[in-house]
């Protein structure tokens, strides 16, 4: 009988590509008898660093197959800096033959139930329809920013203004007020090319087969009701939406992350007590913002463990290149290192996050509100301090601290720099306070919420089985 198939398609950062593996690693847990193919297409500005993670896990599970894409070159013109995103999306749309023909090959030999892509990858949407291919989309981020990704085009309508311009708050269901400068970056010009573009995906994201959601139910209870009483997609059926999470990378296996020189200091540490400090793969921060950063944080006499990059340069042409061990004497304020030792850990470029959270020391997390971030802490009742910096961090920040409450905001003046006293104001807070306690009694029930929602008769699994209503048809081996 013929080998039933999914098709995942990520866009290439490795954080997308590994929430994608995933997922797919998710679904073969409930439906062992699928395969499942992951989509590969090469990053521009980092080629080759999802190889390792690639072959280690094609080595140990057997039924998820990697395709290449033929790499795609786009002249980079340094005079002419574009949002990283624009330049994604013309990749992501040139794709769109080699991604066809991906398809047809694979549809030789398997019968491909459905074709799920994450939302960079919309263009994508057409080919499943040539190929009358069900097409679902993974959402990495929360439900709440699905609301107000859904709404976008109806809040294009209202106005003719763009978001930079509006200095008031927005009105989205199911989610609190929005300062429109909360909005994400690429959204903010609407004469802009990639406002254009995002506007696009947002429309054709509420005309998909369905829209996988990685969070769960009762973490937002209330963007999730108004999604389903279709007031985020005002005039079309909305799209059935499947919250299947929190669905958290268990590490990538490699040795790395559990010998890890921080987690034994971690092991040393009174429980409850550190406040770890670190910002993603792509959050950079101005040289004179980490020394900043430094004085707050050891004005707040806390224990730390902070994970500390080379600062950003100027250069955007060299952004997103692989930056350079940072040379913390260099970067930290003098003496820094030696009079914080008794108390903190400075660790060069990452560290095993999961893991870090993971250990009872932990007490506290400033973050820069990436959705995968915010899933690990809740999931492990770690209290945030939202500290947000590109992408759709910003709004996160807001559901964060007013919806879900499991965090307290970091507030930046209006140039975006954050300057020692709040650092040190908004730990304490966290650690110190009544304010900082709620929180983490908030995050604890949430991470208990969590745990509901994954066990076996959750709300996560449920949506699971839902959704495989719609390639089950034909799956007789799982009779
Ligand atoms: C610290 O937390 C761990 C895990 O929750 C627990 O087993 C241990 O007893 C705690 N230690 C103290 C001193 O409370
Ligand atoms: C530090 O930043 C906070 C928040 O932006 C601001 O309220 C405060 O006045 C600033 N303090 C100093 C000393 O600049």
């Amino acid at each position: 009988m013929v080998k039933q198939t999914l098709v995942l398609y990520p866009s290439p950062p490795i954080g997308h590509l590994i929430s994608m593996v995933e997922l797919g690693k998710l679904i073969l847990k409930y439906h062992p008898s699928l395969s499942i193919t992951v989509l590969v297409t090469a990053s521009p500005y980092s080629p080759g660093t999802t190889a390792p993670y690639i072959d280690r896990v094609s080595k140990t599970i057997s039924s998820i197959h990697f395709h290449y894409l033929p790499t795609i070159s786009l002249p980079l013109d340094p005079s002419k800096p574009r949002h990283h995103e624009t330049i994604l999306f013309d990749i992501l749309r040139l794709n769109n033959p080699l991604v066809q023909q991906a398809l047809e090959t694979i549809s030789q030999t398997s019968s491909i139930k459905a074709l799920i892509i994450d939302a960079f990858c919309s263009a994508a949407l057409e080919v499943a329809g040539n190929l009358n291919i069900p097409a679902l989309y993974f959402f990495t981020s929360g439900i709440s920013d699905l609301a107000l990704f859904l709404y976008c085009p109806s809040l294009h309508e209202t106005t003719t203004k763009s978001f930079k311009d509006i200095d008031a708050y927005l009105d989205i269901p199911g989610v609190p007020p929005l300062l429109a400068s909360d909005m994400p970056q690429p959204l903010m010009d609407r004469s802009e090319e990639i406002y254009e573009i995002i506007l696009g995906f947002t429309s054709d994201m509420g005309k998909s087969q369905g829209i996988i959601v990685n969070s769960f139910e009762s973490l937002e209870p209330r963007a999730l009701k108004a999604l389903t009483e279709g007031l985020c997609v005002p005039h079309a059926p909305t799209p059935p939406i499947y919250c299947i999470g929190p669905l958290i990378a268990d590490g990538d296996g490699s040795a790395g992350n559990k010998n890890h020189e921080c987690l034994s200091w971690l092991d040393s540490q009174p429980n409850g007590t550190v406040v770890l400090l670190s910002f993603g793969s792509m959050g950079l921060f101005s040289q004179d913002q980490l020394k900043e950063m430094a004085i707050g944080l050891e004005k707040s006499e806390q224990r730390f463990l902070w994970v500390v990059r080379s600062p950003a340069t100027d250069d955007k042409t060299k952004h997103f290149m692989a930056k350079p061990e940072p040379d913390l004497p260099s970067i930290l304020p003098e003496g820094f290192l030696d009079r914080t030792k008794d108390r903190g850990l400075v660790v060069k470029s990452w560290a095993p996050q999961v893991e870090v959270l993971s250990k009872p020391a932990i007490g506290g997390f400033v973050t820069h509100c990436g959705w995968n971030s915010v899933l690990e802490a809740v999931r492990a009742g770690v209290p945030m301090v939202a500290w947000p910096l590109y992408a759709e961090q910003r709004i996160n920040r807001v559901f964060l601290v007013e919806e879900m409450k499991v965090a307290l905001p970091m507030v930046e003046a209006e140039d975006g720099f954050v300057n020692s006293s709040e650092v040190e104001k908004r730990v304490r807070e966290l650690m110190e306070t009544n304010e900082g306690k709620r929180v983490r009694e908030q995050t604890r029930r949430m991470s208990e919420a969590a745990k509901a929602a994954l066990s076996e008769s959750g709300s996560s699994p449920r949506a699971l089985s839902k959704l495989a209503e719609l390639w089950k048809v034909y799956d007789t081996e799982d009779m």
